[in-house]
């Protein structure tokens, strides 16, 4: 290639991965299939090595690879990396005390206009300063001390939402862009779920997550741990046109820019504009995405910010407002036992009453065996406790220095109970599984239970008043064995329950009779396959439309339906194969539980099931999302690739290297009325018949 060329093509190649990036990683949306992705990558990173000369800082291979081979570099900061004024009262007051001194300040009266304000969230990781100069990213620096921090540049470059070049044809000369890296929840629990797994070390909180990341001297660990970031603040500018005057500003034109910036943010006028925000935010705090420790509220107007200046090491224009802690320390008196519904035995940590997160806990899992071992949990031992968001309360850590003398031992689930604390029978712990389980299945009492409250619940058959206490007692007074003895209850047998009013009885009764009126999706997910949670269970009503269909589907026909595996499909069939269950199920139906039925897609997922198919090019009606649901509907998988596995490809306008391809390797290629065709329903009839 000429070289103009070869610059061009990698020009284009770059631009097209970024936009892909910024779709990916800060709006979410994949707008590419990963082998495309992958494929355009290899073909920059070839070019790139054949003509070094055309290398340059903002093409996204610099995020690959690289040593960090001695320490980080100290880097002294342009302009110092301040902390921030705590404001310690969780109540909404504390606006109102910062409110109060920043106009005192400013020398404001009580006849004065109010101050304008921004407020954000406090994120919770690590604290980086990205230096873009001429609009180019080229170093990320720590906090350190404020004065100076560590060169952490390619450890950032694996943080994917970081763009490595701003989003503008006329860049300022210096831009310094602060912010916060860190680790969403589910992300973390990701990760920690992985390593459970494999039996690697866990992450303690995805603060440590993000900040242990970062300070990795490996950037290739670094890669493996899904950070994320976002902006906050300015450090050095130089040569910014129109610059803005306001933070609110700032943070808008720092997201024009291609910068990551939360729009959980506001700007409003004196303290009552920082109460609605601080208030709106506690409300919602357990369903972000990610964990806060506050909320911070800062003076809006720059020039008021000058105006305001610093107090030791700490601006007067700003303060972070805290809720309370998502992590405590206190004592582990014992461990407990809990037999869920499929038999694992869980251990449970008792502690000594702490607040933490906003309620009062005396419970938190430990997960399992692996899990305390690798925690090394002592009972006696001083830990940590968290819980952040909807999440259960967990132990996360022992403070070994805080360790009891002697020693306390060690905790072993098959030592402590050979046998189930519930019922008796044996406890054994499978190859390869991380749980012990009761091997008592539904004569446990604690399964049964189980079984029966996720039944009821408000995402299976929804029976409204059906609660702890009530199977607890039912269970335990041999009234219930089975879901469908719920059917079978009295008013009478249940107003003679402890607690229960003639009311609540009657209540209760219409809330059974209710449910009975269900969908297929809730039947199946009400019924605690293993391994079918609520959204298999809608995929397994969605393709067979009927429970017998589904009842008498085979390995093949239920690997036929969407995300569903071969350990999913096994369960499925052993559930099915036990003549209790079937009996339970029958008993449910000539209870009167019923749903209706339909037919399902399943004709059709015996047309495309097992074949592959590739889009290539625009179809003349149909939009590339619209095909590939036509064919996954139909039982087919689209790939992003042609191989010799390729059953057909689809080919539309400018249909380019992949109908090359095809041509080539001799895959039959179709244009969109042949790809109707094939789905057209006489066609599947026909073949329906022939399965038959
Ligand atoms: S502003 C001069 N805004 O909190 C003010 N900081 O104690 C500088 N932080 O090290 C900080 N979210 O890592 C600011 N929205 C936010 C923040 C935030 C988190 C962290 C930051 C800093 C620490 C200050």
């Amino acid at each position: 290639m000429a070289s103009p060329d070869v610059l061009a093509r990698v020009t284009a190649l770059r631009q097209e991965l970024e936009r892909y990036n910024y779709a990916y990683y800060v709006l979410d949306q994949q707008i590419v299939p990963d082998a495309e992705y992958d494929r355009l990558f290899r073909e920059l990173q070839a070019l790139e090595a054949e003509y070094p000369e055309f290398v340059t800082l903002d093409s996204p291979t610099r995020r690959v690879g690289g040593k960090q081979l001695v320490g980080f570099e100290v880097v002294h900061h342009a302009v110092p990396m301040l902390s921030i004024r705590t404001e310690t009262d969780t109540e909404a007051s504390g606006a109102q005390a910062f409110d109060a001194r920043v106009r005192r300040e400013l020398g404001l009266g009580a006849n004065d206009p109010p101050v304008e304000y921004a407020a954000e969230l406090k994120f919770d990781g690590l604290a980086i300063n990205l230096r873009y100069e001429h609009g180019l990213l080229l170093q990320a620096t720590t906090r350190g001390d404020g004065e100076t921090g560590e060169d952490v540049t390619r450890n950032i470059l694996k943080v994917h939402s970081i763009p490595l070049r701003l989003n503008t044809g006329s860049p300022p000369v210096v831009l310094e862009v602060r912010g916060e890296v860190f680790m969403r929840r589910d992300d973390f629990e990701r990760y920690n779920a992985k390593q459970r797994e494999a039996g690697k070390p866990t992450l303690v909180n995805p603060r440590n997550g993000a900040a242990g990341s970062i300070r990795q001297l490996d950037p290739a660990m670094a890669a493996q741990r899904p950070l994320s970031f976002f902006t906050y603040g300015l450090g050095e500018v130089q040569g910014w046109k129109n610059a803005p005057v306001t933070h609110g500003a700032a943070l808008d034109a720092l997201e024009k820019l291609g910068m990551p910036v939360c729009g959980e943010r506001i700007t409003g006028l004196g303290a009552a504009a920082l109460i609605a925000f601080h208030d709106d935010i506690a409300a919602r705090r357990d369903s972000l995405p990610f964990d806060i420790d506050g909320v911070v509220y800062k003076v809006n107007r720059f020039e008021l910010q000058r105006e305001l200046g610093f107090v030791t090491r700490e601006p007067r224009w700003a303060v972070a407002h805290k809720y309370p802690a998502q992590e405590q320390l206190t004592t582990l008196l014992g461990i407990d036992i809990q037999v869920g519904r499929t038999g694992a035995l869980t251990p449970v940590a008792r502690l000594a009453p702490v607040f933490v997160g906003g309620v009062t806990v005396t419970n938190a899992t430990l997960h399992n065996q692996d899990e305390i071992d690798r925690k090394d949990v002592r009972v006696g031992d001083t830990v940590i406790v968290r819980r952040a968001g909807d999440v259960i309360p967990e132990v996360v850590a022992a403070v070994i220095e805080r360790r009891p003398d002697p020693a306390p031992p060690r905790f072993d689930i098959l030592q402590a109970y050979p046998a189930c604390p519930e019922c008796g029978s044996h406890v054994v712990r499978l190859e390869g599984e991380s749980a012990a389980r009761c091997t008592g299945g539904l004569y446990c009492p604690a399964q049964r239970k189980q079984a029966l409250l996720h039944f009821a619940g408000r995402r299976a058959m929804d029976i409204e008043g059906l609660g702890d206490k009530l199977v607890d007692q039912l269970v335990e007074r041999s009234l219930v064995h089975t879901p469908a003895e719920v059917y079978e209850l009295s008013l009478d047998t249940l107003a003679g329950l402890e607690r229960m009013a003639e009311k609540s009885a009657t209540n209760l009764i219409a809330a059974i009779g209710t449910s009975k009126t269900t969908t297929l999706a809730r039947f199946i997910f009400a019924l605690g396959i293993r391994n079918v949670g609520e959204t298999t269970a809608k995929d397994l009503s969605q393709h067979f439309g009927s429970l017998d269909k589904l009842i008498a589907a085979t390995e093949a026909g239920l690997l036929a339906v969407r995300d569903v595996g071969p350990i999913v499909a096994q369960s499925i069939i052993q559930f099915f194969a036990e003549p209790h269950n079937l009996e339970v199920v029958n008993k449910l139906r000539a209870a009167g539980v019923h749903w209706t039925e339909n037919t399902g897609m399943q004709q059709s997922s015996g047309i495309l099931a097992g074949k592959t198919l590739v889009l290539t090019g625009s179809l003349p009606t149909l939009t590339r999302d619209a095909a590939k649901a036509k064919i996954e509907a139909a039982g087919g998988k689209v790939a992003g690739s042609v191989s010799k596995k390729t059953d057909y490809v689809v080919a539309g306008e400018e249909a380019g290297s992949k109908l090359a391809k095809a041509q080539e390797l001799g895959v039959p290629v179709l244009d969109e009325p042949g790809l109707l065709a094939l789905l057209a329903p006489n066609n599947h009839n026909e073949q329906h018949r022939l399965d038959l």
